[in-house]
């Protein structure tokens, strides 16, 4: 049988097809546009989504035997709110995960309400990105709007509404809403009373890898897939990642270069970082994770490589880097502000230490770097709890290059294992559709028998030592800036409505 993940990501949603072995039978990605209104502000179209994984998944079956399309499942970009009406329109644009709007709305849970009761009902503190801020500011600043909410849903739970008329989401995103009770996999009646909402404006919470329902009948005879295609739940991305990677089990990491960057430890066992700077959240698997995530990672770079040096060369921009571990110029990667550790939506990047005898590759190698050592902050945080790892897996469109996985190795000293392919959320959204369908007994179970590690990227002690002094001045630059960047709070990223990325 085929089995389609579907990882609803921010450029673009990426489809998988794979068989019930665990083989790549096709891949297919199709981009929509991504919307700055305003400084600090990011937002995209449901509707958008939902065209792009229609003809995405036509495309990715078309040379396959579509009776043989068993079931489809998801990875989905975190922590985003759609909202429906009563008719389950869409009632405004989506608020992603990377917006930083909700400073007031998240300086009011953290404070007012406080960080102990938030994390004794959900587990989490109040971050920009997350859902429950976001709903305030539409109670607060849009309140026409907020009266017509009828369901409040996720990003990829508005593409499984879609294909099959059920409302519904899954453990694992709805941890990044701050309306769940992560410890005890349920909604928080204390958060909705908060937010000014029912539980019955939430969808139907299932595990990852259960099924929601089937394709309906409309929908299955426009893709050209039989009637009664089941669909599972599915999970936010960087869960669906962990699966796709096999980070599933006790004490296992991986490491995501998206165009967020995540470190994600998985624990068999319930945890909340007492510094509430790592997110604690369930697992797809049926666990728990801790998790860092910085708001730019392979986005750095994009940005770097596509709208400054104006190239699509990345490779021999990368070839260009003669040194590692020597470079004098340090670059913060926080051009849409930081979730982990800081918890800033109004840091902004930098690079620092220049001089005339500065490189094109300098710099390139800088913003390199600069993900890598903000991906340390997040360990250093789970170090401080007492995690130790020596090794993670990574993914990603950063996961392509080699020399970013060696400058990723050796800066957090980790030995990074690579695996057959780096189709983190696509490939975890693939094999949780096939646990739904039977094929595996368990996530651990598919995981097990279906990710193969082919290489292992080993820290250099030597470069490690080098990388550990760049990594105590790097740690310097946040605090010095800080001032500023809350001087500058409405400085870009976005220049009025019109700016558009995509
Ligand atoms: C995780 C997060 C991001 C998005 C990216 O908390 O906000 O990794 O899920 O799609």
């Amino acid at each position: 049988m085929y089995y389609i993940g579907i990882d609803l990501g921010t450029s673009a949603v990426k489809l998988l097809l794979m068989d019930g072995e665990g083989k790549i039978i096709n891949i297919v990605s199709r981009e929509y546009p991504l919307y700055f209104p305003h400084p600090g502000w990011s937002e995209q179209k449901p509707e958008d989504w939902y065209e792009q994984t229609v003809l995405g998944i036509k495309e990715l079956i078309r040379d396959a035997d579509k009776d043989q399309v068993a079931g489809i499942s998801f990875g989905g970009q975190m922590h985003g709110l759609v909202i429906l009406d009563e008719k389950d329109q869409v009632i405004r644009p989506a608020i992603l995960w990377n917006d930083g709007r909700t400073t007031e709305e998240t300086d009011y849970l953290n404070t007012v309400i406080g960080r102990e009761k938030l994390s004794e009902y959900t587990a989490n503190i109040a971050f920009a990105g997350f859902t429950a801020p976001k709903l305030l500011w539409v109670k607060n600043k849009e309140p026409e709007n907020f009266a017509r909410i009828s369901k409040i849903m996720l990003p990829k739970d508005y593409i499984a509404y879609k294909l099959t008329g059920v409302h519904c989401t899954d453990v694992s995103d709805a941890s990044g809403m701050l309306l769940f009770d992560v410890k005890n996999r349920c909604w928080s009646r204390e958060m909705c009373d908060i937010c000014g909402i029912s539980t019955s404006q939430l969808a139907k919470c299932y595990e990852s890898y259960e099924a929601v329902g089937t394709v309906l009948p409309e929908v299955a005879q426009d893709l050209g897939i039989r009637s009664g295609v089941k669909v599972a739940a599915g999970a936010g991305d960087n869960a669906a990642a962990a699966v796709g990677t096999g980070t599933v089990g006790d004490g296992m990491c991986n490491i995501s270069l998206g165009t967020s960057g995540t470190i994600f430890i998985s624990s068999e066992k319930f945890g909340v970082d007492k510094y509430n700077a790592l997110h604690s959240f369930a697992h797809a698997d049926g666990s728990y994770h801790l998790m860092g995530c910085m708001l730019s990672a392979a986005s750095c770079n994009k940005w770097w490589m596509d709208d400054i040096l104006g190239t699509k060369e990345y490779g021999a921009e990368q070839a260009a880097i003669a040194k590692l571990g020597e470079n004098h110029v340090y670059f913060l990667p926080y051009l849409m502000g930081e979730r982990s550790p800081h918890n800033d939506p109004n840091a902004r990047a930098v690079f620092l230490g220049m001089s005339m005898d500065t490189t094109r590759a300098d710099m390139t190698q800088a913003v390199l770097e600069g993900v890598a050592f903000a991906l340390r902050d997040s360990l250093e945080v789970a170090k401080s709890l007492g995690i130790e790892l020596t090794r993670t897996k990574i993914c990603g469109g950063g996961a392509k290059s080699l020399l970013w996985k060696k400058i990723i190795a050796n800066v957090l000293n980790l030995k990074v294992d690579v695996l057959e392919n780096e189709e983190g959320p696509s490939m975890g959204g693939a094999i949780l559709a096939a646990v739904a369908c039977g094929e595996y007994g368990s996530v651990e179970e598919a995981a097990g028998k279906i990710v193969k590690v082919v290489e292992t990227v080993e820290p250099e002690t030597a470069l490690v030592a080098k990388y550990e002094e760049r990594y105590r001045q790097f740690k310097e630059i946040y605090p010095a800036c800080k001032p500023v960047f809350q001087r500058n709070a409405s400085v870009g990223p976005g220049k009025g409505a019109d700016c558009v990325k995509g």
